[in-house]
């Protein structure tokens, strides 16, 4: 069978053709492909990777499996932004108001969070009544007035990596840059949009820590993207320390508001106008990168950004009184202060420990479907390289007491270090590939 002859084409390193292509995943989607067979191929993949014609023939037909927006005709350029995700990655809800506001329409379709990363849907939810659930009948309409939709993928959207990425999690597969690449673009590309910004994260907290592979896989996605019709940039960004000071989900709006504000942490704001002049020179708004990121800035600093994520919240259901200083966020009642035991520098370990920690306060998910508390996390008071002295504070644990506080504390002493001696801080920014 054609299947088989997929498998067996993968096994010895050929290339799939697009009749095997097609009957593997039309076959896989409607169920008539069985997973054993499935699983056998996404580890050949996984083992002999893809040509590059072949991930996109593979990409295409991942996207036919399902529908797409239908976004033509608006009078904003359609533009959006992927992060590959990490630990206080809150970046995309500054940003897409912001780059609403510069006269861009971003169909922000997001995840939700699993194992150590957060993700931005759950964080939106923190908003008293906003709802991530946007009927397809107003999807247009609101992104042409508001400029943003903020809305969770829905069965129809590219079925096949749903069933795809299950599976994945259980066969040591997901690790794939193949695989992860046709994901990932697989639902941009069913968006409709018109440019793709990537945040590729390296280092402890980031999905591939590893500076080189992350490297291979922001340039293995802009090619696809290319190769798809979409134009895409990527930038790789260090996700070896959280970004920002807040972890944990409606801390993260707290301080997403602040940038709204025109405030919150240097390198927020810095990822946010460096992610947003991409997708505004993208979307034919700005000359070039420098340019947007400008705009980007001055949509931050004068109030437009902030009305503008105000309109898209009130129009999702949620309550904007909530968003005013001393409004209704979930808080915890709880508040711990973890100081330095001795003088030194701070730095930081594995950062997923952190993300541990946050799932050991209630704030994370082992299964999709498990509730998330959306008040309690964490907030720096000291960041990377920092000078601290003994019994400075380092963090703020927002929790709701019991014996969590403890297991929390201990996962947040491993991966907050304190170091005798001071480290150059790694830029934000490692390299850009368009
Ligand atoms: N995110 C996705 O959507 N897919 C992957 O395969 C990996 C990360």
């Amino acid at each position: 069978s054609l299947v088989l002859d997929a498998i067996t084409t993968k096994r010895d390193g050929g290339t799939l053709s697009p009749e095997q292509v097609d009957a593997f995943l039309s076959g896989y989607v409607a169920g008539d492909v069985p997973d054993y067979q499935a699983a056998a191929l996404l580890m050949a993949i996984l083992l002999r990777g893809m040509e590059r014609d072949e991930l996109a023939l593979w990409t295409r037909a991942m996207l036919a499996s399902g529908t797409t927006l239908q976004l033509d005709g608006l009078s904003r350029p359609r533009v959006d932004k992927h992060s590959t995700g990490g630990i206080g990655d809150k970046a995309s809800i500054p940003l897409a108001p912001a780059v609403a506001a510069c006269g861009a329409a971003v169909p922000m379709i997001s995840g939700r969070g699993l194992g150590h990363t957060g993700g931005t849907l759950d964080k939106l939810e923190s908003i008293p009544g906003l709802s991530t659930d946007v009927a397809p009948e107003r999807f247009r309409d609101q992104l042409e007035r508001c400029g943003v939709v903020f809305a969770g993928q829905t069965a129809d959207i590219v079925p096949a990596d749903k069933q795809l990425y299950a599976l994945r999690d259980v066969t040591g597969t997901v690790e794939s840059i193949p695989l992860i690449s046709s994901s990932i673009l697989s639902k941009k590309l069913a968006e409709g949009i018109e440019g793709l910004v990537l945040d590729v994260k390296f280092g402890s907290g980031a999905f591939i820590s590893d500076a080189e592979r992350g490297s291979e896989l922001a340039r293995t996605m802009v090619d696809l993207a290319g190769a798809c019709g979409l134009r895409a940039v990527a930038l790789q960004t260090y996700m070896g320390r959280p970004l920002g000071r807040a972890v944990g989900h409606s801390l993260e709006i707290a301080e997403s508001l602040d940038c709204l504000r025109g405030g919150g942490p240097d390198d927020l704001r810095q990822l946010v106008a460096a992610l947003g002049g991409e997708m505004l020179t993208l979307g034919g708004l700005s000359a070039d990168a420098d340019a947007g990121a400008a705009s980007v800035l001055a949509a931050l600093d004068d109030g437009r950004a902030l009305e503008s994520f105000r309109a898209v919240v009130a129009e999702q259901g949620g309550d904007p009184a909530s968003l005013d200083s001393g409004g209704s966020l979930p808080r915890a009642p709880e508040l711990a202060v973890l100081e330095a035991e001795s003088a030194g520098w701070l730095g930081f370990g594995d950062l997923r420990d952190i993300g541990r920690a946050l799932a050991a306060l209630g704030g994370g998910r082992e299964r999709l479907g498990d509730r998330i508390d959306p008040a309690v996390g964490f907030v720096l008071q000291a960041v990377d390289g920092d000078r601290v002295e003994a019994g400075q504070p380092l963090v703020e644990i927002h929790h709701r007491g019991g014996a969590a506080l403890d297991a929390a504390s201990a996962l947040l002493r491993r991966a907050l270090q304190v170091r005798s001696a001071p480290h150059a801080r790694v830029p934000l920014l490692r390299d850009r590939l368009a």
